[in-house]
């Protein structure tokens, strides 16, 4: 069983998720991170980034490797994984430019980048940290739900729930890409060891249902109960049925 750790509140859930992040980078400075992007992080870079401010830690010598990107958005679209990564945390802290990676949306050729991406993260080995979020549907990284799975990373189409979900960010749901890469659930549960982060009560639901349900194709996240090393870090709302 996943190790369920709940926060009392915002501050707690940035201060525990940024301090397993940092415990990492302090015993391990070379460690291999596995990043997401989205409102379940964004405060835990936050306060990651207070640390590295405070002397507290350093990603000089780590490395990252996102999860995932929109199809079609350049990397400074306001809307891009990149950006977003650029904005909230890369930009902000000590890591070396040339070791942050994010799958290369804007390819003219995505499937091909999707492959070059898998190559890349065998090449790197196993991550150490996977941070995750989970989407209402179920999906982690962009692994939607669906009667089959990928492994490795693979050009996906959004569900509309998603993109409806994701629409808040653009200016109008035309606006949000139809397509993502995305890694594959092989080599997400590769990780030595995965942080997920949820929060909110509309996730509720759907984070008993990956953790107390069947492990079934059709909730993406349930996979993460054959994982020996995962952490749920949820807050009040959240873990509500769990
Ligand atoms: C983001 C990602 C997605 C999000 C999920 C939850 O890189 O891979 O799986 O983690 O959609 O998004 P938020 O955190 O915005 O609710």
């Amino acid at each position: 069983m996943p190790n369920i750790i709940k926060a009392q509140n915002e501050e707690q859930f940035n201060d525990i998720g940024a301090g397993i992040i940092a415990s990492l980078l302090q015993s391990n400075p070379k460690a291999l991170l596995g990043l997401a992007t989205g409102s379940s992080p964004v405060g835990v870079y936050g306060r990651l980034v207070e640390l590295y401010k405070e002397g507290s830690v350093s990603f000089a010598e780590a490395q990252s490797y996102n999860l995932d990107e929109y199809v079609g958005l350049p990397a400074d679209h306001p809307e891009s994984y990149r950006r977003f990564m650029d904005e909230k945390l890369f930009n902000l802290v000590d890591i070396n430019p040339e070791n942050t990676h994010v799958p290369m949306g804007s390819s003219p050729d995505p499937e091909q980048a999707a492959a070059e991406y898998t190559q890349l993260l065998q090449q790197a080995g196993r991550l150490d940290l996977q941070i995750l979020g989970v989407g209402l549907n179920g999906h982690i990284g962009f692994n939607e739900p669906g009667d089959e799975l990928h492994g490795f990373t693979h050009v996906v189409t959004l569900d509309e729930s998603t993109r409806q979900a994701n629409a808040r960010f653009f200016s109008s749901i035309d606006e949000v890409p139809t397509q993502a890469i995305t890694m594959g659930i092989a080599s997400i549960l590769h990780a030595k060891q995965i942080l997920l982060l949820v929060r909110g009560a509309e996730k509720a639901e759907v984070i008993a249902r990956a953790l107390k349900g069947p492990v079934t194709t059709h909730c993406p996240a349930s996979l993460l109960q054959t994982h020996p090393n995962v952490i749920v870090l949820v807050d009040q709302e959240a873990g509500r049925l769990l």
